[in-house]
């Protein structure tokens, strides 16, 4: 499965260095291609004969090399990997890539790639633990970096702690599953997102603030994972991700026949903001401004969605997500929530304006499950959706 794949090595400089050389000859003895990308100081660790020896690529060095750019330009050296390798990370290389530098080859490789990135961090053990290095490597998390390591263990400069490189053969094991198809291959899974529009007449509508923008992340995520993703979406500010069926509807009534019509799933996550009533006889004309009076709008229930679904007898999908959206009492009207919609795990979030979720760019949840509660640290909507998907992913797998 690994032959043939073509991995871009960035070789930065710290003692672990030299166990690059023999992750060449590991990944090469799987038949993979290894395009060897050595920086300055990785230069003072390991010579570049000896890395595009093993190879058996030419390393590059330079950015501004007229050479390297006539054969593959900076750019292009980025895209053809099917994924890019830092081995060893040092801290000021993911110092460099959380900030988004670009001044030398390797930082500008790795600002200019859209391929998936694995890091080996290799580091003394105060510069790993420093703030600024977790503050970093939470930034990565987020943009959706992977990493492998670092372990614990005696380093070279006599301490000891986390910071030491992982070993060769842990690296090609992850680089094995940055590569593999999927812990979700094979699963279909729904997703809900957005909010929904009720119409008041032909140009009114009641909604409300959601974005979307979780909704999308999740299906992302899920994607990323190999999962066949059904998502269905009301009109939300952000687009839908890339690489899902795309089912888009305006009303509750409508995404209800749409996640009806998409079972069976595997899971179904229900992170739209779904309006919980509608106009009752929504007239069909535009409303007009009248001396009679104001008008009057009479409301209806919606249909509730994830309820309907987490009580179906027949067809009700293995795995139930819901979100809680609260803006008191979290943790109490999420837990009753989860018991009163029927669901398996409720997402709560508290969307009071102060806290900026709903329609920003982060969220932190607690997760409640049948057995009890989880907080999670506020982070990026998208890693919260790949923490969420690798959770499905240990259940569904
Ligand atoms: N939901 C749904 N259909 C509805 C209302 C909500 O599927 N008509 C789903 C949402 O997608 C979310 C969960 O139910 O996963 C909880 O949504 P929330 O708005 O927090 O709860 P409500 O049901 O509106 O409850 P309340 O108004 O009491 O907070």
């Amino acid at each position: 499965m690994l032959a043939g794949k073509h991995i871009l090595l960035i070789i930065g400089g710290g003692i672990a260095a030299f166990k690059s050389l023999d992750l060449i000859r590991r990944l090469r003895e799987r038949g993979m291609d290894v395009t060897p990308v050595l920086t300055r100081a990785g230069q003072e660790f390991v010579t570049p004969l000896s890395v595009s020896a093993l190879a058996g690529n030419k390393v590059f060095r330079d950015l501004f090399d007229l050479g390297d750019e006539a054969e593959m330009g900076h750019i292009q050296l980025s895209r053809v990997a099917d994924l890019v390798v830092v081995a060893p990370a040092t801290a000021d290389l993911m110092a460099k890539m959380a900030h988004g530098q670009a001044d030398d080859l390797a930082s500008t490789l790795l600002l200019a790639t859209d391929t998936p990135v694995l890091i080996a961090p290799a580091m003394n053990v105060r510069m790993w633990d420093h703030a600024a290095t977790q503050r970093n490597l939470m930034t990565l998390r987020q943009d959706g970096i992977t990493f492998v390591g670092p372990n614990e263990g005696d380093m070279a400069c006599g301490e000891f702690g986390p910071g030491r490189m992982a070993e060769p053969l842990e690296i090609v094991s992850a680089v094995e599953d940055a590569l593999s198809d999927g812990p979700l291959k094979g699963k279909r899974i729904l997703v809900t997102s957005g909010p929904t529009h009720e119409p008041i007449d032909p140009v009114r509508y009641i909604a409300n603030r959601s974005s979307g923008a979780q909704g999308a992340a999740i299906g992302r995520a899920l994607a990323a994972m190999g999962a066949d993703v059904v998502f269905v979406t009301g009109p939300a500010d952000v687009p839908p991700p890339d690489g899902v069926e795309v089912i888009p509807v305006q009303t509750a009534k409508q995404m209800l026949e749409a996640v009806e019509a998409a079972l069976p799933v595997d899971a179904g996550i229900f992170a739209a903001a779904v309006a919980d009533w509608r106009i009752e006889g929504a007239s069909d004309r535009k409303l007009k401004k009248s001396k009679d009076g104001l008008p009057v709008l009479n409301f209806a229930e919606n249909p509730d969605i994830l309820k309907t679904v987490s009580h179906m007898k027949q067809g009700r999908p293995p795995l139930v997500i819901g979100f809680a959206a609260e803006t008191n009492d979290v943790l109490s009207n999420a837990t009753a929530k989860r018991a009163r919609k029927g669901c398996d795990w409720i997402l709560a979030n508290d969307v009071s304006p102060e806290t900026g979720i709903m329609g920003g760019s982060e969220n932190a949840v607690t997760l409640i499950t049948e057995t009890g509660s989880e907080n999670w640290p506020r982070m990026g909507k998208d890693a919260v959706a790949r923490e969420l998907a690798l959770r499905i992913a240990r259940v569904l797998g």
